[in-house]
């Protein structure tokens, strides 16, 4: 009888010497094939043949009822050494081959953390839209509201009730960027659109849906149909600012924007004011201020006159707060514009203003 066969009747005639050899046998045979597995699966096969419910063991196991008292309590204490035995080497090997899989696995998965990482490149925000921010959050720490606008605008609010007058210039098409229109010249002004080429609208837009007091700063993009050149873009940024109340004066105005100015440019900045006109506001001005480069002495960026000009202001016009439903003998107040591009070019001494919307990089990454 081979060790392979089950043992059947046999174990009735075999005697107990030899059902210990063949045991014996078996746990040498299957000690030999666990040791020989490779891998979990052949060992799995292996733990079927001999432990499994049809396996060499088990099959013994079922034939010991056949057996004499004294045979079955022999044979059964050997067999039970025998299936402890190789229940404890299958598990060692698994466990043996679980952490060659693991060691496999990590050395695949090895990665060298001492290795410099890869640097993302980050994006940042264009110096206009910083310089915006900056405007604001000095505005807003004086009380100062943010409002917007369509850049797409009517006639009417860009210029009729802005009190700019129907020959006026500016609204000629050299100017202004018309929007087409089917029968335009048969449209009203209200109808007719163009591209804002000021924010000062907003202003309009505003008082119509609130009452005075009130202070707020536009910050927004604004187009005129201009030939490009350093000094001029046909699409650019302005930031106009409206303060209405009982009592304003140009003083309110002046130790705002001084103020505005000194926050800005970090230093103590000199404001001069000089007539100018602009259809909206009477008195207008032109603002300036101290050149920040020669702090007023004079240099080529000032034209060696000491002051730059800055922006556009005056007190706010009977005729607007009229057509945006206000009453011009209860009111007072002052507005004023001024170019974000001019003041970041200022800021930074950028020479061409045509840099910011370039896309160039070696520019961009200096901010
Ligand atoms: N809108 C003017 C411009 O486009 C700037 C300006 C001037 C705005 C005087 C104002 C103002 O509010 O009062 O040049």
């Amino acid at each position: 009888m081979s060790a392979t066969e089950p043992l059947g009747k046999n174990l009735l005639n075999m005697k107990i010497l030899n059902m210990k050899i063949h045991l014996n046998i078996i746990k040498t045979d299957a000690l030999a094939e666990i040791k020989k597995a490779e891998n979990l699966k052949e060992l799995n096969l292996i733990f079927k043949k001999y432990l499994g419910k049809k396996g060499k063991i088990s099959l013994i196991s079922h034939s010991l009822k056949e057996l004499s008292t004294r045979k079955r309590k022999k044979v059964g204490k050997e067999l039970n050494e025998v299936k402890k035995f190789l229940e404890l080497k299958f598990n060692e090997k698994i466990q043996k081959l679980k952490k060659e899989i693991q060691r496999k696995r990590e050395k695949e998965e090895w990665l060298d953390v001492t290795i410099p990482g890869k640097k993302i490149a980050l994006g940042h925000l264009h110096p206009i839209t910083q310089i915006k921010r900056e405007l604001c959050e000095i505005f807003q720490g004086m009380g100062f509201e943010i409002a917007e606008g369509p850049d797409v605008e009517s006639e009417w609010y860009n210029f009729d009730a802005l009190n700019v007058p129907q020959d006026h210039p500016a609204r000629d098409i050299h100017d202004t960027f018309l929007i087409k229109q089917k029968d335009r010249e048969k449209l009203s002004s209200k109808e007719k659109l163009i591209m804002r080429s000021h924010t000062s609208p907003v202003q309009v837009h505003f008082m119509e849906k609130h009452n005075p007091p009130l202070r707020i700063i536009v910050p927004g993009r604004v187009f005129r149909h201009e030939a490009t050149d350093p000094s001029h873009e046909f699409q650019f940024y302005h930031l106009e600012g409206l303060m209405v109340d009982k009592e304003i004066s140009v003083a309110n105005f002046k130790a705002i924007i001084q103020e505005c100015f000194k926050k800005f440019f970090k230093k103590p900045i000199k404001i001069r004011l000089k007539p100018d006109y602009f259809p909206f506001t009477e008195p207008s001005f032109e603002v300036d201020i101290s050149c920040i480069i020669c702090d007023g002495k004079g240099c080529s960026a000032c034209s060696q006159t000491g002051w730059l000009e800055v922006m556009g202001a005056g007190m706010v016009h009977p005729n607007v707060f009229k057509n945006s439903g206000l009453n011009p003998k209860e009111w007072r107040g002052f507005a004023f514009g001024m170019g974000l591009d001019r003041l970041a070019m200022l800021k930074y001494k950028i020479p061409d203003i045509r840099l910011f919307h370039s896309g160039d990089l070696r520019f961009l990454k200096q901010f």
